[in-house]
């Protein structure tokens, strides 16, 4: 008897750090293994994700997840009962067959991603190894550097703020733990900074600070100072990054408006935007900084900006390979952003992780804006090594816990653990 096969399915509706409605699946292996999955959501979505199937009607203002949660324990449990967990491509492969939709909009990306991940995580409890190890094997050793998210904006806030996320980079670290206590400096450092001038402390979706501000650079100048305070220097200790989340300033015309600011630019002024605020601050990546479907500019951004600054595709790449493929012929950005839930099973996200770093892209593991307690990715991002993870502040307890896990693989690891701090962008 193969101990390892896939006995019970077992999905739930719980409630995401949004308040909204998400699933967990439990996946029981017949030798009485368990692993348990939890799915993300995002709120600035990219047009090309995968479907998260969500009910409609009045329940939960029409996000609830009761028919995934059916598809989970009903069609997608019969594709992959009796299936070695071990195998992870051939249970996601039964899944996807299961749902035979290119954006698995059958059964629901939400449905066969709780199933993916909770298959996983069996297979690494039925084996006694973690799930970095399970994923990663003998390699898997590197902590990534966070892109920690302080302060929030965009869709994520309901502030005055534009760009989604200014984010820390603590490159100047030693180890990762290092780096997670200079940048949790850092951050309460600038809530103090806030408070002292009277102004909003409260924070966003991701954790980070969300006060009004007269534009959008005074955010920088704001963690600047805060570093500096922290007894830290800029460039040295700590990069920055920004997340424009740019798909949502898109117009019919194709050109761009701030929707907060109202500020319009045509995607070469845009372009000169952010070569100039990367010219004036230690600003070393920035994501999304033109829309989903700008094909067109995405290799000018890449021309002017791509020898110096990590230009992440999120909404353009939505970790999806053939989107990737022709991004990657094109030249557009040098870098993927990997959510899980994007594409809808852990088997595509390391395949496009693959396909990322044979063309010399990076590529930084994601958390969503709605997220869980699950710690998946935290696994992920060392098993393969990415080197860099955005999971927003050290404050919520749902971000908490993907920092907290790597703070314990870390020492699970000892002396093999590697932090490549500015390393982390070659
Ligand atoms: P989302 O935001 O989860 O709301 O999409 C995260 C991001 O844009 O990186
Ligand atoms: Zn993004």
């Amino acid at each position: 008897m193969n101990g390892y096969k896939i006995a019970s399915v077992e999905a739930l509706e719980i409630l995401d750090s949004r308040g909204n409605p998400t699933m967990e699946t439990v996946v029981t292996l017949e030798n009485g293994a368990a692993g348990v999955g939890g799915v993300p959501s995002g709120a600035s979505t990219g047009t090309f994700e995968a479907v998260e199937l969500r009910d409609g009607g009045a329940r939960y203002n029409g996000k609830g997840v009761q028919r995934a949660v059916n598809n989970a324990n009903g069609p997608l449990f019969e594709a992959v009962r009796g299936l070695d967990a071990r195998d992870t491509a051939l249970v996601d492969g039964a899944l996807i067959a299961a749902d035979g939709t290119d954006n698995k909009g059958a059964l629901g990306a939400n449905a066969i991603l709780s199933i993916s991940l909770a298959a996983a995580n069996a297979a690494a409890n039925a084996l006694h190894i973690p799930l970095y190890r399970f994923l990663g094997g003998t390699a898997a050793n590197t902590l990534p550097v966070p892109m920690m998210n302080i302060i929030n904006g965009g869709a994520h806030a309901s502030n005055n703020v534009d760009v989604q996320e200014f984010m820390i980079m603590p490159t100047g670290a030693p180890s990762f733990s290092e780096g997670l206590r200079r940048s949790a400096e850092v951050f309460h450092k600038l809530g103090s900074i806030l408070k002292s001038r009277g102004m909003s402390t409260g924070v966003g979706d991701e954790g980070g600070y969300a006060p009004n501000l007269g534009a959008d650079e005074e955010a920088i100048e704001l963690i600047l100072e805060a570093i500096e305070k922290a007894g830290y220097k800029p460039q040295e200790d700590f990069v920055l990054a920004l997340d424009a989340a740019s798909s949502e300033w898109v117009k019919d015309d194709g050109g761009y408006v701030l929707p907060k600011q109202k500020k319009e630019y045509t995607a070469e002024q845009l372009i000169d935007h952010w070569a100039a605020l990367a010219e004036k601050y230690p600003i070393r990546s920035i994501e999304d900084a033109l829309g989903e479907e700008d094909w067109e500019n995405w290799p000018r951004l890449t021309k002017k900006l791509g020898a110096r600054v990590q230009l992440v595709g999120d909404d353009l790449y939505v970790t999806n390979t053939k989107r990737l493929k022709k991004g990657i012929s094109e030249h557009c950005g040098n870098s993927i952003l990997i959510k899980l839930n994007q594409i809808g099973t852990l088997t595509e996200t390391m395949n496009a992780v693959k396909m990322a770093r044979r063309a010399g892209f990076t590529a930084v593991i994601s958390h969503r804006s709605g997220e869980t307690p699950d710690t998946t990715i935290a696994d992920l991002a060392v098993a393969l090594n990415t080197a860099q993870i955005k999971t927003g502040a050290p404050s919520r307890g749902e971000r908490v816990a993907k920092y907290n896990r790597l703070l314990r693989i870390e020492k699970e690891l000892g002396r093999s653990a590697l932090y490549l701090g500015g390393g982390c962008f070659y």
